[in-house]
């Protein structure tokens, strides 16, 4: 979850480093440091806070041209400018950054202390930067080799040492890891938006590979010593894409990037002519998905709340049996053997630490695993039997959005693909799908245009203690999925509910004016949700419906509405979606709160 960062070249490595940290806060921002190699002397900075407060401590007149930086997320110790990387050996003379967990940490620091090592943290890093010192004889790559011999657990890592000044030495298991080709000057970063400014090259890092960056040389090899031929990839996305581009927050960006997402994420695939779905990445493995039987998707967070979405839609479409279980219960549940069984891994980061295990365990029990991600070239997409791109282009915010829409999109295609595959549906109705997903960007376009209702509703949400989003049907993930986002950067307790179970339990919660957003688009539900808004109406709750343009009956049995472009129920989610994220959007923005980096939380969850 933490970010890391290096460089070596030959020029001022310091503003580097900062603008490299900078696009990488999304990861943490608990606390941050650098390391720069000052002559023959390591210098290290790091406070808690965010970057901007570590750029305005920093000493920009220094000619170090070779340093590592790090942004947290605090996993062991609190955050404090002591437990904020880089950290350092006894001497000083060696600094690492890392991400990851160490987790035989507590029995190295005490054989460590046990022959002297003084150690100044709490962290589970620091033993590496002790490991590195006692097994240290002149060559950091071989030094960094015999420490991670030590080490359980997962981690990237960059050193540096003030015997060597132009080497950065970085490694990676289990954590994401890249490196940055330039001229006369070479990087290494957790991701590509921290070297997409200096650079587009890049290597992508394998679990068990050492590399070794001099600013004119990249040598790769693996743990045990065999070097290894690298490819060198042209990144795609633009550096504006991880710029606000005059939107207040990166969130903001992003919901009003959904029309082009989506665009992007349908161009090719979608055959109106012809009722046909295509994925040209899935063709190795059509048959094998012609002759699937069940199907269990993996995931986490909002990723999650997609899959609720696939389980429903798919099972209607493909009917075929459908589960759908978190990445962190899956791995540990000892999973039924997945003989003709697919597997749809879900990850907008393509790094999620329970997502990548439970697709491995996934795979160990027979499953052909299918990834959709939005990240190429994330861990996920060097893993999975097939993947599925998302073309969302970079999300910033932690809070996501528009990767999730496309989520809803892929899914909603697949399920068509799979449809037809089987002979499932007609031409005809497949027709009708595809040209009604085509329709949702424009209507989310439409959406957008006036949002005043929107606003409205913040206003009133965001002086409430608590709300409760009530849904059916697909539109039930989507009630989860809007009060993940509303609790996740408003921090006002939210929770969603299938509005049929109310009465078995959560209608105890709600009190005169309790904030009730239920999702009642046109369909075969509808009549069941007004009956479930009469409930919490009869207990005097506030309630706002989001309905269609033309559902003249709803401001009878509501306080407020929110309106939607008319569309068939079976695609509403992704129009409801949008209006959800918009009013946790508000809310938090009236509530003063940090949108783009909430308390506690960070972009791409690398531990367990
Ligand atoms: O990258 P992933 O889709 O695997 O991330 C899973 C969750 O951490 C993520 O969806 C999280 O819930 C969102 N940031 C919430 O907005």
């Amino acid at each position: 979850m933490c970010g890391i960062v290096g460089c070596t070249g030959n020029q001022s490595v310091t503003p580097i480093l900062v603008e490299s940290l900078k696009r990488l806060e999304y990861r943490g921002y608990d606390s941050a440091g650098i390391a720069t190699l000052n002559g023959a002397e390591i210098d290290v900075t790091k406070i808690e806070g965010k970057i901007s407060e570590l750029e305005s401590i920093l000493n920009f007149n220094n000619n170090a041209c070779v340093g590592i930086g790090h942004t947290r997320w605090a996993t062991h110790g609190v955050p404090s400018s002591t437990n904020a990387h880089p950290h350092v050996d006894c001497s000083g003379s060696v600094a690492v950054v890392h991400n990851g967990i160490i987790e035989n940490f507590q029995a190295l620091k005490e054989e460590l202390k046990g022959r002297g090592h003084i150690f100044s943290s709490e962290t589970d890093t620091e033993v590496i930067a002790h490991l590195i010192e006692e097994t240290y004889n002149g060559d950091l790559e071989c030094a960094v080799r015999d420490a991670l011999s030590r080490v359980d657990g997962s981690y990237a890592i960059a050193v540096i040492s003030d015997n060597e000044p132009d080497v950065i030495v970085a490694a990676r298991k289990d954590s994401p890891l890249v490196v940055g080709l330039g001229d006369g000057e070479n990087f290494v970063a957790s991701d590509i938006p921290a070297l997409r400014k200096f650079t587009n090259k890049v290597i992508y890092v394998n679990d068990g590979e050492i590399v070794r960056l001099t600013r004119n040389n990249v040598t790769v090899s693996t743990l045990d010593g065999l070097s290894v031929e690298k490819s060198v990839v042209i990144a795609s996305g633009s550096v504006q894409d991880a710029e606000r581009g005059g939107y207040e927050h990166f969130m903001l960006k992003e919901i009003h990037e959904q029309p082009k997402a989506l665009r992007e994420t349908m161009e090719d695939r979608l055959y109106e002519l012809e009722g046909n779905v295509d994925f040209k990445e899935l063709r190795a493995i059509e048959h094998a998905i012609e002759d699937i039987e069940s199907i269990s998707i993996i995931a986490c967070g909002t990723s999650y709340h997609a899959g609720i979405l696939g389980k429903y839609m798919l099972e209607d479409l493909v009917r075929i049996p459908v589960r759908v279980e978190y990445s962190s219960e899956f791995r540990y549940n000892n999973p039924l053997p997945g003989n003709k069984s697919l597997a749809i891994c879900i990850s907008q980061s393509g790094e999620t630490a329970d997502t990548l295990a439970a697709m491995n365990e996934a795979r160990s029990q027979g499953y052909l695993t299918l990834a959709v991600t939005n990240v190429d070239g994330s861990t996920i997409t060097r893993k999975a039997d097939e993947i599925l791109l998302t073309r969302s282009g970079t999300e910033i915010g932690v809070a996501a959005t528009k990767t999730f829409t496309a989520q809803l999109l892929t899914l909603y295609m697949l399920g068509v693909y799979i449809a037809r595959m089987k002979t499932l549906i007609d031409v005809e109705t497949s027709r009708y799908m595809i040209s009604s997903l085509k329709a949702v960007p424009g209507l989310i376009e439409s959406l957008l245009d006036d949002i005043n209702n929107i606003e409205k509703c913040a206003l009133q949400v965001c002086e409430a203690d608590c709300c409760y989003f009530i849904g059916r049907g697909l539109n039930y993930p989507i009630a989860l999925e809007g009060a993940l986002k509303m609790k996740e950067i408003s921090y006002i307790r939210a929770e969603g509910f299938p509005a049929g179970e109310l009465k078995h339990g959560p209608l105890a919660l709600i009190t005169t004016g309790t904030p009730v957003i239920a999702l009642v688009p046109k369909g075969k539900t509808y009549y069941k949700m007004l009956g479930n808004i009469k409930e919490v109406k009869a207990r005097n709750a506030n309630v706002t419906a989001v309905a269609n343009n033309s559902d003249d009956e709803i401001p009878k049995y509501v306080d407020s509405v929110i309106r939607i472009p008319d569309i068939d129920e079976l695609f509403s989610p992704m129009l409801t979606a949008v209006v959800l994220q918009l009013l946790a959007y508000y809310t938090a923005k009236f509530k003063g709160a940090e949108i783009d980096q909430p308390r506690n939380l960070a972009k791409s969850v690398t531990v367990e």
